[in-house]
């Protein structure tokens, strides 16, 4: 787990992306100072008096691109702000992904190496995505949510934010949260029930009310082996 981590948010829509992560665990964390997401607008950054950030792709075609020029001083403006917070500023360079189709699929696995990145700056792209050029002065890398597309890449950075958030120290209030969460160890999660004991006639497994914890971490054990083998056995095959 990460012990600090900074995420900045390069969107159209700050206040969707702020919404969604001011709920719950990441809200709380957000609050209490233990994760720090800040979101900012592009179009803050347009010296366009219409304050547009869009343009017609060059050799035609349908749709509009988001321009170089206002995402770059965007995030020059949040470098420069991490570069005067921070007394290291080589160490506090942020790791830059790109929220799109085309780029590696995120799993726990990424999640975790992202977590460890200390600065993670997330550009949210629209329209029918940014200006190449952009990409290859400031992205590390470009990040898909999986093989579909989306109208815009809030909703991803949303989930790589969350994903990604919940990894950092104090987050989870109980660390061993993590430990038996489905991809751990390359298995899905056993099943889980609470109160009550029977429920629509169906009944808790015997073993889980024994109170032995041998028996119940086997049964466990054994209910995850079987639910990957039969939903993910690509999962059971890396491991
Ligand atoms: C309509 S999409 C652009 C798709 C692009 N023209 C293409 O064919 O690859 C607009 C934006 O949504 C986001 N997006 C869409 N699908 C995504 C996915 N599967 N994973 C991550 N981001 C996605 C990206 O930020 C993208 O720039």
């Amino acid at each position: 787990m990460s012990e600090k981590l900074r995420i900045d948010i390069m969107t159209l829509f700050p206040e969707f992306v702020d919404f969604i992560l001011s709920e719950s665990i990441i809200g709380r964390a957000r609050r209490a100072g233990t994760l720090d997401i800040r979101a900012h607008n592009i179009r803050d950054y347009s010296e366009d008096k219409h304050r547009r950030v869009d343009d017609t792709p060059y050799g035609g075609g349908r749709g509009m691109l988001m321009a170089a020029p206002p995402i770059y001083r965007c995030y020059k403006a949040i470098e420069e702000n991490i570069r005067s917070s921070s007394e290291n500023a080589e160490e506090n360079k942020p790791y830059v992904i790109y929220m799109s189709p085309r780029g590696r699929v995120f799993t726990n696995e990424y999640a975790k190496e992202l977590s460890e990145k200390g600065n993670l700056v997330i550009l949210c792209g629209h329209y029918e995505g940014v200006d190449e050029r952009l990409i290859e002065e400031i992205v590390d890398e470009e990040v898909s949510i999986g093989d579909y597309v989306l109208t815009g890449g809030e909703v991803p950075a949303c989930i790589v934010a969350d994903a990604v958030g919940r990894l950092v120290d104090g987050v989870l209030t109980l660390p061993e949260c993590h430990e038996n969460e489905s991809f751990e160890g390359g298995l899905l999660e056993y099943p889980q029930y609470t109160r009550p004991a029977v429920w629509m006639g169906r009944e808790v497994p015997d073993v889980l009310l024994s109170g032995h914890h041998a028996n119940i971490d086997k049964w466990r054990h054994e209910k995850s082996v079987e639910i990957t083998k039969e939903r993910r056995p690509d999962l059971l095959e890396k491991k």
